[in-house]
């Protein structure tokens, strides 16, 4: 009984061809590796996503929420035609994104995550998953919501994407926006950068293990602290006071 069940909630994905690996070299000259996981990889990616939930700062908390869900319902068969990429520096985990395809034509992107801030690794993870959709799938066009400032700039001003409001986004119902073909045509050699295939080396290391990620975002460690805080001398100050208040050192 258990087993036929669980044969009608199991969504049966349709068949899209895989993501071929990625590889660029970074503006501070470290190599990023971006590659599809399959779902036995998913719980080493969930431990680094869960701690990003209790950051508020740029809407890292939702979006950290959103894509535990999804790469959860990923995991446990809950969704339909999901796929999920890492970014990888030498094994470390420094960016996810995931989507989906609404059907032949249509892609749903669903999020993008950085894990290490900086150097446009969110960008490019974003990239990525578009060159996927586009040129590796063939689509048509790629529906996209922005839950934060930052991702707005990165994905609609940037891009320069079309209003589709008339479409309710799967994140929430929000308006949706499109990045199409020729959308995409225009931001090649400036916004989507990279090569094939990965050096042997680079790709081994990438698969070899998912390393935890060195200097993620992180909650201020004192509320006061000014938002950069573990590097900003100001929040320093502020702790220093607190600490001196209460009489410690
Ligand atoms: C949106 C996101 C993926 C973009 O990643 P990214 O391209 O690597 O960009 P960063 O987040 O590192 O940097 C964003 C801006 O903050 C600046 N910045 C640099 N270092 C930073 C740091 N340590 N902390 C905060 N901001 C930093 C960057 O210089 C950049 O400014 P710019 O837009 O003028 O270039 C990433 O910010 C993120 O994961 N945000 C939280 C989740 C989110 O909003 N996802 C998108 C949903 S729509």
């Amino acid at each position: 009984m258990a087993v036929d069940v669980e044969k009608i909630l199991r969504p049966v994905d349709n068949d899209f061809p895989p993501f071929p690996p990625k590889y660029m070299t970074l503006s501070n000259g470290d190599d990023l590796v971006i590659r599809q996981i399959g779902r036995e990889e998913v719980p080493d990616v969930l431990k680094y996503v869960e701690p990003l939930l209790h950051v508020e700062r740029d809407f890292y908390d939702i979006v950290a929420a959103r894509v535990y869900s999804e790469l959860l319902a990923y995991y446990r068969y809950r969704i339909q035609d999901e796929y999920v990429l890492v970014a990888q520096v030498n094994g470390e985990l420094v960016a996810v994104v995931n989507g989906r395809f609404v059907n032949k034509d249509v892609g749903m992107s669903l999020h993008t995550l950085g894990l290490r801030r900086g150097l446009r690794i969110g960008a490019h993870a974003f990239a990525t998953k578009m060159e996927y959709h586009i040129d590796v799938c063939g689509q048509k066009e790629v529906l996209i919501v922005a839950e934060s400032p930052i991702g707005f700039r990165r994905w609609m001003i940037e891009y320069k994407l079309e209003k589709r409001f008339e479409v309710p986004h799967e994140l929430g119902g929000c308006p949706s926006w499109a990045l199409t073909k020729d959308l995409f045509d225009r931001a090649r050699g400036t916004l989507v950068i990279g090569r094939r295939p990965v050096p042997e080396k680079a790709m081994q290391k990438a698969m070899e293990a998912i390393l935890p990620p060195t200097d993620p975002p992180r909650k201020p460690i004192h509320p006061m602290a000014a938002a950069r805080a573990l590097y900003d001398q100001t929040g320093t100050a502020v702790m220093a006071q607190g600490w001196a208040l209460e009489g410690r050192k």
